[in-house]
């Protein structure tokens, strides 16, 4: 007998679920595959200290290997949808030029399988893995990477299009700027303000000119930008902590969100620019090329808010984002105590109507929410991981983006990252996310209790709480 307090959340017709994941977290490196190196491969090479547990990027969760059983994981855990990535050191072992034919083949019957399994695909191009000898070029500092994408962005159309429901350009453009060129996480781990501007600005001239591409292939495809529109809130009311947000918001969310849904750079962000010396190369050609060419839905990230307070001091003579605005660590917050992120849900719905109220109300999906467990073999019980922690996890969530539907916003999915556990870049396998679990020695996939329960969402498009 159900709880009478219990509410019932029902989502609209045709709401999507299923999860995402890439294709350098998953497919692994085999032996006469044809992938090219990658910028994480290159890294790994000459600093493997530097990734947990020194797991590099070669041991991923074998998908290139075991895609066809995977694939047919889809059905068991709900899944209607489901999103992965193209490698391009893969698929253009040089970045440019010559294509390698066992990636063609790889992503070809990859790709039809998930259709077959009647689940709608979405591919990303681009998810922080930059061919290495593009790498050595300049990387996105140089405008020829962002001409060698548009290539390869069509290369891409060209060959999977048909299999393809909808395309991403990007994965959370602003991670390699902030990783890569401000805080020393990723390669090439620079910390030089200029040239992150530089960087973020050739990334969404790359994407720009991927979403002409996508449209001049095909009139009917669509495509989108995924970005981690994480909302940041200040500390307080004051003048200062409010200043502190509002910057913070135009670099991380407004510095990709304005120019690829609205088609121009919010006017703040440019004279913040101006003011410090930091405004890139750019053409009015190119920002007509952003002007003309916005993207057709949005992706979302979300996994935790920013919060934000004034800076100690005034920008010094190095800038960095921290002469701009400084973390806020607010006591009391909820917090997931397996993986140190602080858990909002309401940051959800605070998305779902900034979309509505300040961006014409686009259509778009959660492309990633969910819940890291370091440890997770501690819940094994009767053969699987318990992870009821995860199932009141994406059912919290799931309550404000009900709301924020209700309230008009126009989201149509809610996909989890991830489908099966995998590599995660400098964390590789320390923080779970799988609604399956991947044993590292046998390779053996197991579905955990949120993999069933999540199937049962999707087959009630809702649930009860
Ligand atoms: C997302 C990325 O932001 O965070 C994923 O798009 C990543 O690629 C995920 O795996 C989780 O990160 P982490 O560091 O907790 O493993």
């Amino acid at each position: 007998m159900s709880d009478i307090t219990e509410k019932i959340y029902q989502f609209p017709d045709g709401f999507l679920w299923g999860s995402s994941t890439s294709g350098p977290q998953t497919e692994g490196i085999v032996e006469g595959d044809g992938k090219g190196m990658s910028n994480w491969d290159y890294w790994y090479s000459i600093e493997p200290e530097r990734f947990y547990a020194e797991i590099g990027p070669e041991n991923t969760s074998t998908f290139y290997k075991h895609y066809k059983s995977d694939i047919k994981l889809l059905n068991d855990t709900g899944h209607t949808v489901f999103r992965t990535s193209i490698q391009w050191s893969r698929l253009i072992p040089s970045g440019k030029g010559n294509i390698n034919q066992e990636a063609i083949q790889f992503y070809r019957e990859a790709f039809s399988a998930i259709k077959e399994e009647g689940v709608k695909l979405i591919v990303n191009l681009y998810h922080f893995d930059l061919p290495y000898c593009l790498q050595e070029l300049g990387g996105w500092e140089s405008k020829e990477i962002v001409y060698a994408f548009e290539a390869y962005a069509k290369t891409c159309f060209e060959l999977f299009g048909d299999l393809v429901d909808s395309w991403i350009t990007f994965n959370e453009p602003i991670v390699p700027v902030e990783c890569g060129y401000l805080g020393n996480y990723h390669y090439p781990c620079k910390v030089d303000m200029k040239a992150a501007v530089q960087v973020a600005y050739n990334t969404q001239l790359a994407s720009s000119l991927a979403v002409k591409a996508c449209h001049e292939t095909h009139s009917d495809y669509k495509i989108c930008v995924v970005l981690n529109l994480t909302p940041a809130y200040p500390r307080s009311d004051s003048k200062e902590d409010k200043k502190a947000a509002k910057i913070a918001e135009l670099f991380q969310t407004k510095s990709f969100l304005d120019p690829s849904v609205l088609g121009y750079y919010p006017e703040e962000l440019i004279s913040i620019l101006k003011e410090h010396d930091l405004l890139p190369q750019w053409t009015p050609e190119e920002l007509d090329i952003i002007n003309d060419n916005k993207v057709d839905f949005l992706g979302v990230n979300y996994y935790q808010p920013l919060r934000v307070q004034a800076p100690d001091e005034g920008p010094k003579d190095k800038l960095t984002l921290e002469s701009f605005f400084a973390p806020y660590d607010m006591p009391g917050k909820k917090i997931n105590p397996h993986r140190g992120w602080e858990i909002y849900e309401k940051g959800i719905y605070d998305i779902g109507m900034n979309l509505k109220e300040n961006y014409g109300n686009i259509e778009w999906l959660v492309t990633e929410n969910g819940m890291g467990v370091e440890g997770e073999e501690k819940f094994r019980e009767n053969g699987f991981i318990q992870d009821d922690y995860r199932i009141e996890f994406i059912q919290d969530h799931l309550i404000e983006l009900h709301r924020a539907i209700q309230g008009g916003s126009n989201c149509k999915g809610y996909m989890l990252w991830t489908f099966i556990d995998c590599w995660s870049w400098l964390n590789a396998y320390k923080n779970r996310y799988g609604l399956i679990e991947l044993d590292l020695e046998t390779e053996e996939r197991i579905i955990k209790k949120s993999g069933y329960w999540f199937k049962e969402l999707s087959q009630n498009n809702g649930f009860r709480k």
